[in-house]
This record gives structure tokens, sequence and C-alpha cells, in this order.
């Protein structure tokens, strides 16, 4: 199947054209325009500004995708585009371009999750002998927007375990890294900065470690920061900086690998999913494929490109539905900003 997906639920607009064969996908064209230059200087993302540039880049990137390989739209058997979670007035763009495109070439359309989307990138492959997780799969999806433990007894069967009771890990890692003086996006520029770091040079809370329930919080650990620069009366040296990056590191990944690992423990699944922007995190990638090699559970973390937002992971969620034949007219699907996959 052929599956053209469409993703502008924040800052990143994309498409990609893939092929789902067997529960795999490959990626035959695909292409991502990045705003996080504009936003910059205001601190965070501006939705009036994110939603006018995913206007301008949309056309220019489908055409795009489809000059840099040899399909034609008419083998299209259909478009899968997010639908929600996200910013109204950028998903609006994506949604609207979808329904277009759907009805000008009379193509089914399938209305995406963000986060099924991202636990989605787990199932895109490089060669047709990689392999994929099998169910029951427990699934950790770390995003800007999100922090859920999942159980998935199939790709669109899920029970919530737990999630976050305020700030999601990658706005830790970003509202940190702004602490820190660091440009956007936080999260990786923080992981830069921890790589010289002395982990055990600070000693941060992990909230809810030892709560025994599968819910997270990364306020308290955000604000132990804030509170530790503020009584200091100068400024942190390069090394310092690095110390703290690194120790506030290993607090927040430690609770979400603890908390996972005690999942695999409990649901003693075939497979353990790690999902979203944060999972491009190498040292949250490492910990967990350590600590989790004991248990003899496969560990599936796609490459990173597709950790972060892209369109690739949206095509893919939507062979699942369109396998389940979960697919609607153009006139069926809208905006839905606050759809929460619980
Ligand atoms: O999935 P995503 O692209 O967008 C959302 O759906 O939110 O995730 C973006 C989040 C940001 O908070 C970003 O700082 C974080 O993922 N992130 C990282 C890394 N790469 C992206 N956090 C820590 N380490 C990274 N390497
Ligand atoms: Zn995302």
């Amino acid at each position: 199947m052929l599956i053209l997906g469409i993703e502008t639920s924040c800052d990143e607009t994309a498409i990609a054209l893939c092929q789902s064969r067997q529960s795999k996908i490959s990626v035959i064209s695909q292409t991502l325009a990045s705003q996080i230059n504009l936003h910059q200087k205001y601190g965070g993302v501006v939705p009036e500004i994110a939603a006018r540039e995913h206007v301008s880049a949309i056309i220019p990137l489908l055409k795009e995708v489809w000059q840099k390989c040899t399909v034609k739209p008419a083998e299209l058997d259909a478009i899968a585009v997010t639908t929600g979670p996200g910013l109204e007035s950028s998903l609006l763009v994506g949604v609207d371009t979808a329904k277009a495109l759907a009805f000008a070439w009379k193509k089914p359309l399938i209305s995406v999750n963000h986060v099924s989307a991202h636990l989605a990138a787990n199932w895109i492959v490089k060669n047709e002998n990689d392999a994929v997780p099998i169910f029951p799969a427990v699934a950790l999806v770390v995003s800007g927007g999100h922090t859920e433990l999942i159980l998935l007894n199939s790709f669109s069967e899920h029970q919530y375990l737990g999630g976050t009771r305020d700030d999601a890990a990658g706005e830790a890692f970003d509202k940190v890294a702004k602490l820190l003086g660091l440009p956007m996006p936080g999260g990786p520029e923080l992981e830069k900065l921890a790589r010289d770091g002395n982990e055990l040079a600070f000693s941060f809370p992990s909230p809810l470690q030892n709560s025994g329930g599968y819910d997270f919080s990364f306020s308290g650990l955000k604000t132990a920061v804030l509170y530790l620069l503020k009584k200091r009366d100068s400024a942190l040296s390069k090394k310092e900086k690095s110390d703290l990056a690194a120790s506030f590191q290993k607090a927040a990944v430690s609770v979400l690998v603890k908390k996972t690992l005690h999942a695999v423990e409990e649901f003693k699944p075939r497979s353990l999913i790690l999902a979203g922007g944060v999972a491009a995190n190498n040292y949250l990638r490492s910990s967990l494929s350590s600590r989790l090699a004991p248990f003899g559970v496969p560990l599936f973390m796609p490459d990173k490109q597709y950790c972060t937002d892209n369109a690739a992971m949206v095509a893919a969620a939507g062979a699942f539905l369109l396998n389940r034949h979960l697919a609607s007219t153009w006139q069926e699907v809208n905006v839905n900003a606050n759809w929460e996959l619980n």
C-alpha cells in the first residue's frame, strides 16, 4: 500500500510518501521544514507564526516529495494526516491540505493521532528483514507534550498505565536548557552539554521515583534546578553547567527507566517500544537498553530522525488504520486539538 503522510501539529511541516508491506513501513520520499529558528527569539513556539509558516511551506514540500520519486498521486491508496493533539491553527493547515488532496485525487483520508504516530515510527524499516515490535508491547512515549507509559495489545488497543502529572519529559529538558541559557530546541542542546559533565556533581530529586504507580512528575525537578541557580551569587562556569546538565539528565532519565522496567516486570510484554522526541536522547537509549538486557525483552527505538516529529510516522500509523478499514472520506475528517489517547 502507498500512503502519503502529512504532519503539521507543532513547528515542523513534514510530508512523506511511504510503502507498507506486512506491517513494515518503508519511506520512498520525504521532506521536512523546521521553523525552530523563527521561534528561537521568543523562547517558545508562537502559534500564529507556526501556522503562517506551515501555510507557506506545505505546497513546496508536497511538490518536492513527488519530484524526488517516480510514484504518481493516482497510485496512492490513502492520505494520512495528524488531526491532533497539537496546536489548533497548525493542525488546520495540514488537515485542510490533506482534505483538498483527498477530494482532488479521490482518495480515502485517515485521521491520525500524533501520539499513535510516534508509536508507529517503530514500524519504519530500512530493510525488508528488519525486525518490528511484537504485541503485547509496553511503550514509553516521551516528547515535548507527552510522557506516557502504555500497554499495547495491538496497534489500536491501548491500556494507559500512567503519565505525567505536570510537565512532559521534553518540556523539562527544554525548560532546564533555557535556565542554562541554551538555544532552542533545548533537549538536544542539553544532551550535548551533558556529554562532558559529571552526572554525580549535583543531587536532584527524581519525583515519584518510588511511588509504585506509573505516573511521572517533572516540574519539581525543574524547580530544583531553578532554586539551585537562584541560590548562587555567581554565574556557573562552563564545567559547572555541563555537570548540572548531566546531573539533571540522570535524574530525569532514571525515573523514566525505572518505571518502564517496572511495567516490563509486571506485564511481561514481548517488546518494549520507545517513542517521541526525547527518544532521540542517547543517554536514555543506552540506559534503557542496558537495564532491559537482563529481561530478555527486545527494545525497539526509531531511528533518531523518526523520533522527533516527521511525516513517515504519520503514514505508518495510517497504514495500520487502513488495514483495519478505519479510513474516512475528506468530509469526515476534522482537527481535534485535544485528542488524548487515553
Ligand atoms: O516529538 P517531538 O518532536 O514533538 C512533540 O510532539 O512534542 O518532541 C520534541 C521534544 C522537545 O522537547 C525536544 O527538546 C525533545 O523532544 N528532544 C530531546 C532530544 N531531542 C529532542 N530531549 C532530550 N534529548 C534529545 N536528544
Ligand atoms: Zn511529536
